[in-house]
């Protein structure tokens, strides 16, 4: 056999080798390998090519001619195999990352609002709507402003009942957890003069308290609003339509109350306030105690002396205040029967109780 058609014969059995292996081959990675190992520099064409310089130059070109096909029938056919498999790759991913549209969401289990920051923000809400501007005070609090400017002085019996935590002395006096809101009357009060302030002052002071105490009605934590408002000529009857409105928009009818005269050392008068039973409305029940009426808050017109405290003149201003307790109310609203319920963080209690927002 001549050079020439021994070196043709290696071009053709190479041409077919290698569009077998392009047709072998199923993916682009393998493929390349092969576009590399005919084609490439150091490729079996080259090799073949190499064998052209054997020959005596006026066969060259006919051979050239030759190579040249080979070399773009095998370029063509991995074009088209890459194209092939580049449709088939795509097919198979779009394949792989499917997504059933039918199947049901995974949830995110989304949290709710404790029912009792649920409540506070819904009391305060009311008082803000009415025009209170809302203040708070700090959680530990020293006794000047717990007690002794409330007019609980030293060896009132008052202190004792209030069954108080305290935390830390202090160079002049005990620190305490508060055991009320009412100190943020005197620190609103006394704040709101500092700046320059004259009364009317309205507020309404939402937070934390703290006494010594558990059972079914009682937790050593638990949430208060204070309500007060100081101006001229405040009487009792401001005092009543506040606790109306607010009481009848909480519970969200019309609700009935009434004052029945107590003792605050900070009020003077002092009343508690009783609403008409929301469960029975008036006509006696369990939680009512047979009674129609339920205690819900503590009331009265700022004791002079509370006013004098922080240098409010009693004879040209008075102010009415009130304190409710967020948890009694919230109980109330939603029949819960066990104040511990909110503490005790059973999640059962929580999603059902919880106010998704
Ligand atoms: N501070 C009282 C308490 O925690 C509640 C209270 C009663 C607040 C009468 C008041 C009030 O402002 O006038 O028991």
């Amino acid at each position: 056999m001549s050079e020439i058609d021994s070196l043709k014969s290696e071009l053709e059995s190479l041409q077919a080798d290698a569009l077998q292996a392009f047709s072998a081959a199923d993916n682009l990675n393998d493929l390349q390998k092969l576009r590399v190992q005919y084609l490439g520099k150091k490729g079996a064409l080259t090799e073949v090519l190499k064998g052209v310089g054997k020959l005596a130059p006026t066969d060259r070109p006919m051979i050239g001619q030759h190579v040249n096909k080979t070399k773009s029938a095998l370029a063509a056919a991995l074009d088209s195999t890459e194209a092939d498999l580049a449709v088939k790759a795509k097919a198979a991913r779009i394949e792989a990352e499917r997504v059933d549209v039918t199947l049901p969401g995974r949830s995110k289990g989304k949290g709710a609002l404790h029912p009792v920051q649920h409540g506070l923000d819904e009391i305060t809400a009311i008082f803000s709507q009415m025009g209170f501007v809302v203040a708070e005070g700090p959680e530990i609090e020293d006794e000047f402003h717990n007690f002794d400017a409330l007019n609980i002085p030293a060896e009132h019996p008052a202190r004792a009942m209030h069954d108080t935590f305290f935390v830390k002395q202090m160079a002049d006096q005990p620190m305490l957890l508060r055991t009320h809101t009412s100190p943020v009357q005197i620190r609103a009060m006394k704040r709101f003069l500092a700046e320059g302030g004259e009364p009317p002052l309205a507020v309404v002071a939402p937070g934390r308290v703290y006494r010594c105490d558990y059972d079914v009605t009682h937790s050593p934590m638990f949430h208060q609003v204070e309500v007060f408002k100081v101006d001229r000529d405040v009487s009792m009857a401001h005092l009543k339509g506040v606790l109306k409105h607010f009481l009848s928009t909480y519970f969200e009818k019309e609700v009935e109350i009434r004052l029945r005269p107590h003792y605050f050392p900070f009020t003077e008068p002092s009343a508690e306030v009783d609403i008409g039973c929301v469960f029975c409305a008036g006509k006696g029940c369990r939680i009512c105690k047979g009674s129609g009426w339920i205690e819900v808050l503590g009331s009265g017109m700022i004791h002079p002396k509370v006013l004098e405290s922080v240098g409010i003149d009693s004879e040209e201003f008075s102010g009415f205040a009130f304190g409710l307790g967020v948890e009694r109310l919230v109980m109330l609203k939603q029949g819960i029967p066990d104040l511990r319920l909110f503490f005790e963080n059973d999640v059962r209690f929580l999603s059902r109780m919880g106010v998704s927002k």
